[in-house]
């Protein structure tokens, strides 16, 4: 998601006393969650807030967006967030393997074939979670894109994940679910939200 700078952006980053240092790690031995492409942070803080003996750590690529989430987390006392303003491909430099469950909420589909690299469920950014896992590896992804959808399916299964849940309608299930925000905006426009859990 490009966006432009808001103009609170570099007070903002400047001012966030919340991201992720490999060095500092967490204040206890919670277990940690990982979201790659938090977007603005509505998923990340409310998960956050109702999970208060989870770690989460969100992960975004731009600035300008992850300052729109920082700038939200600011307003809440929450101790259990950190963040990371990366692309996710250089994430093997900055965690070590701590994590239990990575979220993968609407990511990109690179809908090109010469761009499939990109995608956020290509063995390329497969390799790169492994490092990041501390026991089993564990990804829970939620689209609207039927390509990208099916496309994640086959790749994680011959990557040698294992689906344990598969939905194409996530709302008409009893899934627990915090909303993201595009997911807010597909699902007013009657767009089925797709989701997978999937474990190796
Ligand atoms: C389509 S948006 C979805 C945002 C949010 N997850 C949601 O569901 O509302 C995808 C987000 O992932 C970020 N992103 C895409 N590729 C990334 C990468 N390789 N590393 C980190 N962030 C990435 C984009 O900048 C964008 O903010």
């Amino acid at each position: 998601m490009r966006m432009r700078n808001p103009a609170y952006k570099d007070d903002v980053l400047n001012r966030c006393d919340f991201y992720y240092d490999k060095n500092e790690g967490f204040k206890n031995n919670n277990p940690i969650h990982l979201e790659i492409g938090m977007g603005k942070g509505d998923f990340l803080l409310n998960m956050a807030l109702n999970n208060p003996k989870i770690n989460f750590i969100g992960v975004e690529k731009y600035s300008s967006v992850a300052s729109v989430a920082i700038k939200k987390i600011m307003n809440y006392k929450v101790d259990n967030i950190r963040i990371l303003i990366t692309d996710a491909s250089k994430l093997n430099e900055l965690i070590d393997s701590i994590v239990s469950t990575v979220y993968l909420n609407f990511s990109d589909p690179w809908p090109k074939k010469r761009h499939a690299k990109r995608r956020l469920t290509s063995p390329e950014y497969l390799r790169v979670y492994d490092g990041l896992f501390k026991d089993q590896a564990h990804i829970i992804m939620k689209t609207d894109n039927d390509d990208l959808f099916s496309y994640s399916l086959e790749s994680l299964k011959e990557y040698g994940y294992k689906i344990n849940r598969l939905e194409y309608d996530l709302h008409s299930t009893d899934i627990p679910n915090v909303l993201t925000e595009y997911e807010k905006k597909f699902s007013e426009q009657g767009v089925k939200i797709k989701y997978l859990d999937a474990t190796k």
